[in-house]
């Protein structure tokens, strides 16, 4: 069954340049007897094809683009399905992401709605794979009936096709629907549940295998697959890691020592990964992690022990404890803090509390090193968080020049004008000295 939507005047513009998403202010037609299963196939003001997709009459954004494509009919079967997911897997290894990646980001693989994250654990009898799904929207939720036999079928062909060697009876599926966004899309926030568990393995004990981001070996992080934030683990910084990583490795020449404050470090995946590279290079590396989170730090001491690093770890609200830390004391500090907005009303707190922690950053950090600045928050821009760092630097007295700055990691493509897709951002500044000095 489908559905024939048309856009008012003046909206299929960005479609035709691939953004997915319609608002449901922009639909011309008297929407009639819709139940949500049906294909909607959308069209301009003239009756011409646009796309193909769902829609959710409970959302603001009342269709979500599956195709652009008027030859494909329907784009929720279980080979378009599977198609698309080879595809992307085929892209990750293309990256070199060969061990635990994002698989499936939503939009930017053309699944909107579809979360899939790959992966890899050591167990006791070798490795196994867990997919940690999310289904955000409730377009998706309908059309997707058999998750299942779509993960079963895309291992089989990453297998087949050389991406992969783990095989189907290696393999976990973890639904992971507890995320406050399914609200907004009249779901329920649902408890994690395994679709499929391989017998003995313990989610909430996970070793995953990282990529390192510039050495060829893998790294091991602890995290819990199950109840942990996001899916467990942050991926998103993975090319941010590498970028900063590579731009650091030349004021790492002839270093005897490097000191790294990990605000906000969650497990520790930047710790050890820049540790490991210092290690590497026989620089004596020390890393001070802060996080609000026990439970996190808790694993994070673990990732540090397996690695062979230097370490201190500190419970802290970084918004409040940061000032009995020492000034100028590290050659590193990160700033990678929650999404501290939320929704607009946040905007003015939030904005607040990101000039306060780099206030915090660039205050800690030594004359002639870096600080990086993130924020996962859709709703703050680029240039908003340059403002707060500019005000942060100004409390400082200091001169600092940016010197990289990222986005969400490659394994989440991103589609060229659909900036709702390109939620993180990270700076890399150098500080140069005192202002006026
Ligand atoms: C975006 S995540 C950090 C991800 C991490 N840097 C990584 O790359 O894996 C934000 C982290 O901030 C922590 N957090 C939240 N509010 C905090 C606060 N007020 N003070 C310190 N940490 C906080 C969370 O527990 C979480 O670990």
């Amino acid at each position: 069954m489908m559905q024939v939507w048309q856009l008012k005047k003046g909206f299929e513009q960005k479609l035709r340049q691939g953004h997915p998403w319609v608002f449901s202010h922009e639909i011309a037609t008297a929407i009639k007897n819709f139940r949500g299963h049906e294909v909607v196939e959308l069209q301009d003001h003239q009756g011409n094809f646009l796309a193909r997709g769902y829609g959710n009459l409970k959302s603001k954004i009342i269709f979500r683009a599956m195709t652009f494509s008027a030859g494909e009919k329907n784009p929720f079967s279980m080979e378009a399905l599977q198609a698309k997911l080879l595809a992307a897997w085929k892209k990750r290894h293309e990256l070199k992401f060969t061990a635990s990646f994002r698989l499936c980001f939503s939009e930017g693989d053309g699944i909107p709605g579809l979360i899939i994250d790959r992966y890899l654990v050591e167990g006791s009898s070798g490795d196994h794979q867990v997919f940690a799904v999310q289904i955000l929207t409730a377009g998706l939720q309908r059309h997707l009936t058999d998750i299942l036999t779509l993960l079963q079928r895309t291992c089989e062909s990453a297998y087949q096709e050389k991406l992969s060697n783990i095989l189907w009876d290696r393999t976990s599926v973890v639904l992971r629907n507890d995320v406050a966004i399914r609200k907004l899309e009249g779901l329920e926030v649902e408890l994690p549940r395994f679709l499929k568990v391989v017998s003995g393995y313990e989610a909430d004990q996970s070793w995953i295998k990282i990529n390192h981001a510039v050495l060829p070996e893998m790294i091991s992080m602890n995290c819990d697959l199950y109840q942990g934030q996001k899916t467990g683990f942050f991926l998103d910084q993975w090319s941010n890691i590498k970028s900063v990583a590579e731009k650091l490795e030349t004021s790492l020449e002839g270093k005897k020592e490097f000191k790294l404050l990990d605000l906000c470090s969650y497990v520790g995946h930047w710790s050890v990964q820049l540790g490991t590279l210092c290690k590497s290079k026989n620089i004596c590396f020390h890393s001070t992690l802060v996080d609000v989170s026990k439970e996190a730090l808790g694993r994070a001491k673990k990732n540090m022990e397996k690695a062979h690093l230097n370490f201190e770890i500190q419970t802290r609200d970084v918004l409040k404890g940061l000032d009995v830390l020492p000034g100028q004391s590290f050659d590193l500090v990160i700033a990678d803090p929650p999404a501290f907005v939320k929704a607009k009303k946040d905007l003015p707190t939030g904005k607040h509390a990101y000039q306060k922690l780099n206030t915090q950053a660039f205050r800690l950090v030594k004359p002639g090193g870096h600080v990086i600045s993130c924020s996962c928050s859709g709703l703050i821009t680029e240039s908003d968080l340059k403002e707060a760092i500019e005000k942060a630097k100004r409390k400082n007295s200091l001169v600092a020049n940016l010197v990289v700055s990222g986005a969400p990691a490659l394994d989440h493509p991103l589609i060229p004008g659909f900036s709702e897709g390109s939620y993180l951002k990270m700076l890399l500044h150098h500080v140069d000295g005192v202002a006026g000095a």
